[in-house]
């Protein structure tokens, strides 16, 4: 857990805080991996009381709340249902598997719940549509939990296209991943079909679209070809110490794709958990009158992996200019995403990341298999909510 969260760590570490107005009452709904994040993180919030967690495997939920430190004040379920219909909840974090996202989502936003969703906001563009529709008819807030999207360097990118120094931009290559790297941190449920339903595409392939997509205003899709593989999830030298888990992996470990966007761009996209390279290489995005590199990082971790370069003219000479590193002014990019959440509920503030955005992100994802599947290119239609 340190090891992921402590990657969107800086080195200041005094806390924003939310003042003013009610404590907000919080249920979890999933105690696993991620969800000991969330805890720690409206721990510190003075204006938070999470009440209320439920975990479909029987005494999970509570040996988590225990090794946070929570003993008492929280009420146990033993599913989102039962929570729901116990409680009254201001919030609560789906910190579930991506198969379960959607519907407890929707259950959360039809019992007039606040919702922060874990990314991949859910498995389907179907599913996602659905998640739209239960937003808008509750009119409670859900956001999907992209914490990058407050990394300072990342926000970076976008003033840097949105300031015009690309000019217009026609072609980005993104991505990223693990020379080996398939993760396994408590069991099985990011290589599971029935639990993940999308593997290294759902777990950070979509960060690395929404950091593109984001820069350049999260234009509508038209058309993809996608390709996706599983040749290292299935070996069991890949699972050291549980090389049975090679034999029950059955989502994707690597997918590309070629994508068309609104706006003549074209989008040249590949991730991977594991592969015979290093690194897929450093995102560009190039424009008609500069061009950006955002360097790789090892794995994807959520920021740049050293200063960006912007290649330019100036009076007819071509330079290359270096964007310094920008320290982020809170204590972890996680924590400043249940705290803009918590903002955005007291004080009825829009989504911070809007199911608006986010269901291009999916039904990008959506139309890589559908193109796998296919064997040839699609196109992306995104119903109107
Ligand atoms: N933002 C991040 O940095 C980050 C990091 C890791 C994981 N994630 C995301 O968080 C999600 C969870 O990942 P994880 O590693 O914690 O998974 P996990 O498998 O460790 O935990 C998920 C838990 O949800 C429970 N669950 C599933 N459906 C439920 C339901 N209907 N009601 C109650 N409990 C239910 C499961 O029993 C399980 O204990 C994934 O979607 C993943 O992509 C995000």
């Amino acid at each position: 857990m340190a090891d992921i969260l402590d990657r969107f760590e800086s080195d200041d570490h005094s806390e924003k805080t939310v003042t003013g107005g009610p404590k907000l009452r919080v249920g979890i709904i999933g105690c696993g991996w991620i969800a000991e994040a969330h805890i720690l993180g409206y721990k510190k919030l003075p204006n938070v009381e999470i009440v209320a967690a439920c975990d479909l495997i029987p005494g999970k939920a509570e040996a988590l709340f225990e090794k946070c430190g929570i003993t008492s004040g929280v009420n146990f379920y033993p599913s989102d249902e039962a929570m729901i219909a116990a409680e009254k909840l201001d919030l609560v974090s789906v910190c579930t598997y991506n198969r379960t996202h959607a519907s407890c989502t929707i259950h959360a936003l039809d019992a007039g719940i606040n919702v922060l969703c874990e990314k991949p906001m859910c498995v389907t563009l179907d599913e996602a549509v659905e998640m739209r529709k239960a937003e808008k008819r509750s009119g409670k807030l859900l956001t999907i939990g992209f914490q990058p999207r407050y990394d300072l360097n990342m926000k970076e990118i976008k003033k840097i296209v949105e300031s015009g120094a690309l000019g217009k931009v026609y072609y980005i290559q993104t991505g990223g991943g693990r020379r080996r790297g398939i993760p396994t941190p408590y069991g099985t449920s990011f290589i599971q079909d029935d639990t993940a339903g999308i593997g290294a595409m759902g777990d950070i392939g979509c960060y690395s679209l929404d950091m593109v997509l984001n820069a350049i205003g999260y234009p509508k899709p038209l058309t993809v070809t996608g390709f996706k593989s599983d040749y290292f999830g299935k070996r069991p030298d890949n699972y050291p110490t549980h090389p049975e888990y090679a034999e029950v992996f059955n989502v994707d470990d690597f997918a590309a794709a070629f994508i068309r966007l609104e706006g003549g761009i074209v989008l040249d996209f590949r991730i991977a958990w594991a592969m015979n390279i290093d690194s897929p290489g450093d995102t560009i995005i190039l424009g008609t009158k500069g061009g950006l590199r955002i360097p790789a990082t090892r794995d994807w971790n959520g920021t740049t992996g050293g200063p960006m370069l912007l290649y330019h003219e100036i009076a007819g000479q071509q330079v290359t200019t270096e964007i310094p590193l920008l320290k982020n002014p809170f204590s972890s990019c996680f924590d400043e995403k249940l705290r803009d959440t918590v903002d955005c509920v007291i004080n009825n503030r829009p989504a911070p990341v809007p199911t608006s955005q986010i269901i291009i992100n999916q039904a990008i994802i959506d139309a890589i298999f559908r193109s796998e599947r296919a064997g040839h290119e699609v196109t992306v239609e995104i119903p109107e909510i």
